[in-house]
């Protein structure tokens, strides 16, 4: 069983979706698209306020806690074991404080308390401890702050882990061929809270629609991802939030209460 998370299973802890009304991407008094500031390009240009706007999504990330969807994820592992995997969108490391197991869920678009280095095989690090995590929108980050987010072994800034819009998935950070390979073994796909605006969950939804898998997808509006769905025969779409339908989904795959 593939599960496919995106930002609305953890709208309902209080961390805005990417492309909703309450969506952050703003540097000073400028809004940008995501598809503007969440590159390289931008990191090139302005490294340090990059930075502080990614420390400032962290502290929300932090402030949220698991919902009810991230745990019934939890007692899906519990209960599949081996049979389990979680493909996340997400970097708010939310399905890991949850209790997922690492091993089990792929973090497709990295992590935000992580960082590395732009180094051929960089090692991915977790953020240095002195970084507030209570970071107000407009603080930038203080000389001694920059000099902590340097490489240990190159002295250069490091970088976010996550991925970026100008950059492509791969397999040693991003578990790129990994998932696509779980979904074409997998017996079923369950897709929670994404729009289906980026390429791998939209590789994901096409090898279990051309399989013919049964296919679930949950969230509150339409999406490319619900107008397939409905278009299959083997899809089901549950539409609401996540909170209201993951634990139901828990239970009819055989999720127990109390596990
Ligand atoms: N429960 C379930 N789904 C919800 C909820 C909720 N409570 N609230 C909103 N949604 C749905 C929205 O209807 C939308 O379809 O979640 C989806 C969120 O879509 P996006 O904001 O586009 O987020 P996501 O699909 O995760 O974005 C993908 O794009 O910006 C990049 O790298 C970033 O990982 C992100 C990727």
């Amino acid at each position: 069983m593939v599960f496919l998370t995106g930002a609305g299973i953890s709208a309902e802890s209080g961390i805005p979706t990417f492309r909703g009304a309450e969506g952050y991407w703003q540097i000073g008094s400028t809004n940008y698209q995501p598809e503007d500031l969440a590159t390289r390009r931008a990191f090139a240009a302005m490294p340090d306020e990059l930075w502080a706007w990614y420390l400032y999504r962290r502290s929300v990330c932090h402030a949220a806690a698991p919902n009810a969807a991230h745990l019934a994820l939890v007692a899906l592992e519990r209960t599949l074991a081996e049979r389990f995997l979680l493909v996340t969108q997400n970097v708010d490391g939310l399905h890991l404080r949850a209790g997922n197991s690492l091993a089990r869920t792929y973090q497709s678009h990295g992590n935000i308390d992580y960082s590395r280095c732009e180094a051929e095989h960089p090692r991915v690090r977790e953020l240095p401890q002195g970084l507030a995590l209570d970071w107000p929108k407009a603080r930038k980050l203080s000389p001694a702050e920059l000099d902590a987010l340097r490489c240990h072994e190159h002295g250069r800034l490091t970088r976010p882990h996550v991925l970026w819009f100008d950059e492509s998935y791969d397999e040693p950070l991003f578990r790129y061929e990994s998932s696509m390979d779980a979904a074409r073994r997998a017996a079923m796909l369950v897709v929670v809270g994404t729009s289906g605006a980026t390429t791998l969950p939209n590789h994901l939804v096409s090898v279990a629609a051309q399989r013919g898998l049964p296919l679930v997808c949950i969230g509150p509006d339409e999406s490319p991802f619900t107008r397939l769905t409905e278009s299959l025969a083997h899809g089901l779409v549950l539409r609401g939030t996540a909170t209201e339908w993951m634990p139901k989904v828990a239970r009819a795959l055989g999720v127990r209460d109390g596990s």
